[in-house]
C-alpha cells in the first residue's frame, strides 16, 4: 500500500486539525481546489498504472480545461458531489455519487470519484465521504451502491475496509486525459445503511 499514512506533510506545512474539517456540498468555487486533489491524486495513485508522459505534464489548469468539473457545471439528475473542506476553506478531499450509470438489481447507486488530498490521507476523510454520499443516496431512495477502481489501484483496499464486496472487473473506457483503457474492479454494498453512519467525534456538517 502507498501513501497511508505518509501523510503527515507533503512540504513540511502543518496541517490543519483535524475536528476542524467539514463535509459539505461543493460549489463552483470549490473547482480549483477539488481539480487540485484530483491531480494529487492522479500523481500518487497512478504512478506505474498511467504512463509519465500523462501525469508529468499534468497541471490544474490542464485537468481543468480538458472538463474536470463537468459534473458541478453541467449536474446529472439525481448525483451529488462533496468537498472535505478545512475551516479556511481549503479543500483536501472530494467524492462524487449518483445513479448507478450502469443499473444493476440492488445496487442502484454509484460512487463516481473519491480523492484525498495526499498529505492529509489515513485519517477518516475518504470514510466520512463515502458516508455522506451514502446518506444522500439514500435519502434519493437508493438502496446499495457500485464504485469501481482500477484494478492496478493499491488504494482499493480501502473499499474492502469498508465492506465492499468484489464484483469482478471490467475494461474500463480511455480516460478524457488520456491513457488507458485500463481494467476496473467493481466493489458492491448491498445495504448502503452499512457505510451512512458518521464516525464518531466528528463535527456535525453544515449541510450533510
Ligand atoms: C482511497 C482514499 C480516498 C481513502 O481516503 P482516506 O481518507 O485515506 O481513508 P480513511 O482514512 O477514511 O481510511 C479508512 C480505512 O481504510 C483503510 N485504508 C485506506 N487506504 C487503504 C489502503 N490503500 N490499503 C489498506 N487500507 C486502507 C484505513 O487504514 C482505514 O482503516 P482503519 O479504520 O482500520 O484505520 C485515499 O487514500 C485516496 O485519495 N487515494 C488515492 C485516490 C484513489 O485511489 N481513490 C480511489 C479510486 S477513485
Amino acid at each position: 500500500m502507498t501513501g497511508m499514512h505518509s501523510g503527515e506533510s507533503a512540504a513540511g506545512a502543518l496541517p490543519a486539525p483535524d475536528g476542524d474539517v467539514t463535509i459539505r456540498e461543493a460549489t463552483l468555487g470549490d473547482l480549483p481546489g477539488m481539480a487540485r486533489v484530483h491531480v494529487d491524486g492522479w500523481k500518487t495513485a497512478y504512478r506505474g498504472i498511467v504512463p509519465d508522459r500523462i501525469l508529468d505534464p499534468l497541471t490544474v489548469e490542464i485537468d481543468l480545461a480538458s472538463g474536470f468539473g463537468r459534473g458541478l457545471t453541467e449536474p446529472r439528475i439525481g448525483a451529488v458531489q462533496y468537498v472535505a473542506v478545512t475551516s479556511s476553506e481549503e479543500v483536501l478531499g472530494y467524492a462524487f455519487g449518483g445513479p448507478n450509470r450502469e443499473p444493476r438489481p440492488g445496487l442502484d447507486g454509484e460512487l463516481e470519484a473519491l480523492y484525498v488530498m495526499s498529505s492529509h490521507r489515513g485519517r477518516g476523510f475518504g470514510t466520512r465521504l463515502v458516508g455522506a454520499v451514502a446518506r444522500f443516496l439514500l435519502s434519493t431512495d437508493r438502496v446499495g451502491m457500485i464504485v469501481w477502481v482500477l484494478a492496478e489501484n493499491p488504494y482499493r483496499r480501502f473499499y474492502e475496509r469498508l465492506g465492499g464486496a468484489p464484483l469482478g472487473t471490467r475494461q474500463g473506457a480511455p480516460h478524457r486525459l488520456g491513457g488507458g483503457p485500463l481494467e476496473e474492479v467493481g466493489y458492491g454494498w448491498a445495504d448502503l445503511r452499512q457505510l451512512a453512519g458518521e464516525p464518531p467525534n466528528t463535527p456535525a456538517s453544515r449541510s450533510v
